[in-house]
């Protein structure tokens, strides 16, 4: 039911992770190598490097990441107090099927989930599942060149089945594919590595290549969605994408036009799963550039048939763009033409503080798909430093989710969007996906590890813990 001056009452407060960033035990419980788990460490500045298979020697920081498979009872008792009504996770493929390609899948893999999840649901904790968060089986890799290979796509569709089945009791809301547009940014190894596998600069035609992966992904994410409701019809399966809203820099139309196809191209891929065929403005640009995107004869029916039923998001920063501008080679959007906004600020990794870019963007996904949205990722990663007390007093990051929640709030009682949830990301420390640090910092619960190796993993609450237990307590009418 809406309030009337906030939010519903069912809305969905917690906090969001993703297995590889979490859990470690990366060799445990019969789990294979993930593409995460290649990944060494780097810094604001230093790329993470994708070593050719685990190397001696190397460190690798998703390997252990914050002991969360081990502790996961501890964390769990941490949520319940801070009163999340929902917690979003992935679920570690390589968990359930090691190399990707088996036919049977690892049962102790799916016991783990099972007891996972039985510890949420004890607490009244809604399970928030992603099926795909940067962590594909590494043996995919290098046996098939990840997606793009269409083979992938059913060794997908299976794990999805598996896992639908097992805890179609326990699980209701799943997304497919996370961040799935981040590999529009292809000329960054990362970002194209761990969406799908492939660094798309070792191809010929490196953007053809992320066309067809992105085929090869929407085709997937379209079966399990069918599949999904057939197992479950209360299933709520979504998209997940980054959004980074673009603005034009000024009312320049030439600046106009190129943030609206900028946004073209992070759109694509909601489109596509939203509505359930590529947009007119893809077609012509292959046409444009002659590419040929392979399909099978029943594709088309399938994207049509699979279409998602809430978009989930992440939102951490707007963008401008300025059709004057010399390219400006910006890791985290990729897009020409990105200039700084001079009327806002940043974090210390140059991510741009942009509240009201939320409610803007709010408005501008209800109003393209009049479908319900989910935030499943909000933040701000900061280097925490203890008082003299021990305890961390993270107002900044307070004042970042306060102003954010406020527009949202703004989105749901004045706009009228239907939002169904809230997980703002890293609700507890973890490795951070772009730099691989720990001391980029998102939680409300402190973990007691650093970059520089001490660290003995123990939990304690910062300030913006009871800060957000507040929150929810009160369905967000006190921020
Ligand atoms: C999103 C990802 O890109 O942002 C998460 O879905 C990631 O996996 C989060 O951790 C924050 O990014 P970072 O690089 O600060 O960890």
């Amino acid at each position: 039911m809406q309030n009337e001056s906030g939010f519903p009452q069912h809305f969905l407060w917690g906090g969001a992770v993703a297995a590889h960033q979490v859990e470690g035990g990366w060799d445990q419980g019969g789990k294979g190598v993930s593409i995460a788990d290649v990944l060494t460490g780097g810094a604001h500045g230093v790329s993470r490097v994708i070593t050719d298979g685990v190397q001696p020697g190397k460190y690798y920081p998703n390997h252990q990441a914050v002991e969360f498979y081990s502790r996961y009872k501890e964390d769990i008792a941490l949520f319940a107090e801070m009163g999340f009504k929902c917690f979003r996770t992935s679920i570690a493929w390589t968990r359930i099927f090691p190399d990707g390609d088996e036919q049977e899948p690892n049962e102790a893999g799916l016991q783990f989930y099972d007891d996972l999840f039985d510890e949420l649901l004890k607490y009244g904790i809604e399970p928030v599942i992603t099926l795909s968060h940067f962590e594909m089986p590494y043996h995919l890799v290098k046996a098939y060149g990840g997606w793009h290979s269409r083979n992938v796509v059913d060794f997908f569709v299976r794990f999805s089945e598996v896992v639908m089945r097992r805890y179609q009791h326990k699980v209701k809301y799943w997304m497919t594919f996370n961040e799935i547009n981040n590999q529009r940014n292809w000329q960054y190894p990362l970002f194209g590595y761990c969406c799908s596998g492939v660094i798309f600069t070792e191809h010929d035609k490196p953007e053809e290549a992320m066309y067809q992966v992105m085929h090869h992904q929407f085709v997937a994410s379209a079966k399990v969605v069918s599949l999904g409701h057939a197992i479950n019809p209360d299933f709520q399966i979504g998209c997940m994408i980054a959004m980074v809203p673009i603005y034009p820099y000024s009312c320049h139309p030439d600046d106009v036009m190129l943030a609206q196809e900028a946004m073209h191209q992070r759109y694509v891929f909601s489109d596509v799963q939203m509505r359930g065929a590529w947009p007119a403005y893809t077609l012509k640009e292959w046409a444009r550039k002659g590419y040929q995107i392979q399909m099978d004869a029943d594709d088309a029916e399938t994207l049509r048939n699979g279409c998602a039923d809430y978009v989930g998001f992440s939102y951490y920063m707007s963008n401008a763009v300025k059709h004057d501008a010399s390219g400006v080679d910006d890791p985290i959007t990729g897009f020409d033409g990105v200039v700084k906004n001079p009327h806002v600020g940043a974090s210390d990794w140059g991510w741009q503080i942009d509240p009201v870019g939320l409610r803007y963007t709010l408005n501008a996904l209800y109003e393209r798909y009049q479908k319900p949205l989910f935030i499943v990722e909000n933040g701000f990663g900061a280097i925490d430093k203890p008082n003299e007390k021990g305890v961390i007093e993270d107002d900044y990051r307070i004042d970042y989710l306060r102003a954010h929640i406020a527009e949202m709030k703004k989105a749901v009682a004045h706009d009228g969007v239907e939002l169904m949830g809230y997980t703002p990301w890293g609700c507890i420390d973890c490795v951070s996906f772009t730099t691989g640090q720990y001391d980029k910092r998102y939680g409300f619960i402190h973990v007691n590890k650093n970059d520089d190796g001490s660290g003995d993993f123990a939990r304690s609450r910062k300030k913006s813990f009871g800060w957000y237990q507040q929150v929810i307590a009160s369905n967000g009418e006190t921020l």
